[in-house]
């Protein structure tokens, strides 16, 4: 991970908070944040646990923070409870006197890790050596900020599972190929719904060592969505059964699961759509609905909670979480917080200058498309 700073020599260290009982963390939270006032603002992931997300100021999906972050105004320190992707792009998005700190740098993102720079570029350059001028790149927010840069400085744009209809269209307004990266289930699910038959699209597989031969659909003319095949690790655990069989129990059930999900796990479901796609869902449903939902457990859960008029359950029976976005724990947070109140900056992620001017460049020009906060529901075969 780039551009990460260390704690200082004279921040306390973790292993002293790590000890600490449940409730004295709770509590020491809630008075370093009173002390730290408008100085400080925390932005929450959907997929945070609740004994987190209860400390933020705002929640949102990746979307909604990005562009809340480029927001903030008056906070020096915009603490980021999500992976180090969003945390990131916060960096790139933030005024030049504040920090953005992640509390726990382990909170990666397994998606964004299948997409390495140098396996793109190469990518890049054979498949503009087989179409020419008429690819453009389109990165999920779910990659590194040098992707987004390498977009950035192509012409390029990220997108989000919010905005990824949006982004297609603007991008096809402009060449006539895009090359997708690093989610092929959210770039086949989006471009299958509007209206781009699978035969048009092709994969390519960074993993593969016969690029030439293995690869060779994607070289095809016709073809005009490049696939990176990067996955989920928890969306792309659902299957198409699982949806069957709660059909199958429950014939009055609603299907609602992300994009991340593989493609015959969208087509049978009702709807389809992002973090905040799927909360405003349930909010908006009326009483005696019945859903189960494909997208990580805490969010699942929180809704169950948040919504005891209806039945909520999850599309798997077995816990499905991510693991990195629950690295980030109560007492991490306390940790980060009181080392601010001491004036130690810890774990602040800071992306270096040589790629921040292109990946700024990438994320504004999807922050400024219109219509980019509407998710295209998918609809079912
Ligand atoms: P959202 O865009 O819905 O926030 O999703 C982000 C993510 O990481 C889903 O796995
Ligand atoms: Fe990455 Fe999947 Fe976790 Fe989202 S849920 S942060 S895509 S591993």
């Amino acid at each position: 991970m780039s551009g990460i700073q260390d704690a200082g020599p004279q921040a306390r260290p973790f292993a002293d908070f790590a000890v600490l009982p449940e409730a004295e963390i709770r509590e020491r939270v809630r008075t370093a944040k009173r002390a730290l006032g408008s100085r400080l603002v925390i932005l929450g992931h959907h997929y945070q646990r609740e004994s987190v997300i209860e400390f933020a100021d705002f929640r949102g999906d990746s979307l909604k923070l990005s562009q809340l972050a480029a927001l903030q105004q008056q906070a020096e320190f915009i603490v980021f409870c999500g992976v180090h992707f969003m945390a990131e792009s916060a960096d790139i998005l933030r005024r030049p006197r504040q920090s953005v700190i992640l509390p726990d740098l382990r909170a990666g993102c397994s998606m964004a890790d299948m997409a390495g720079g140098e396996d793109v570029e190469e990518a890049w350059e054979r498949l503009v050596a087989a179409h020419g001028d008429t690819l453009l790149p389109v990165t999920y927010m779910n990659s590194t900020a040098e992707l987004k840069a390498f977009c950035g400085a192509r012409g390029g744009v990220v997108c989000t599972s919010s905005n990824a209809r949006a982004v297609l269209e603007w991008a096809w307004e402009r060449k006539s190929r895009v090359f997708f990266f690093p989610d092929q289930h959210l770039g086949r699910n989006t471009a299958f719904a509007m209206g781009v038959p699978l035969a048009h699209m092709a994969e390519w597989d960074w993993r593969s060592e016969d690029l030439d031969g293995a690869n060779a659909p994607c070289y095809e003319a016709d073809r005009r969505l490049i696939l990176w095949r990067g996955f989920c690790s928890v969306h792309t655990k659902f299957t198409k059964q699982e949806v069957d069989e709660a059909r199958a129990e429950d014939p009055a059930v609603k299907v609602l699961v992300h994009p991340e999900c593989p493609f015959d796990v969208v087509r049978s479901a009702d709807l389809a759509g992002s973090t905040e796609f799927i909360i405003e869902q349930v909010r908006q449903a009326a009483a005696g609905t019945h859903w189960v939902i494909g997208t990580e457990i805490n969010l699942v859960r929180r809704l169950a909670l948040e919504h005891p008029e209806q039945r909520v359950r999850s599309l798997q029976k077995s816990v499905c979480p991510c693991v990195t976005m629950n690295r980030i724990d109560p007492a991490h947070l306390l940790w980060v917080l009181e080392n601010l109140l001491e004036g130690h900056l810890v774990n602040v992620v800071q992306v270096p200058e040589t790629v921040r001017h292109y990946a700024k460049v990438a994320l504004d020009r999807m922050l400024s498309l219109k219509g980019s906060g509407t998710p295209g529901p998918m609809a079912r075969d």
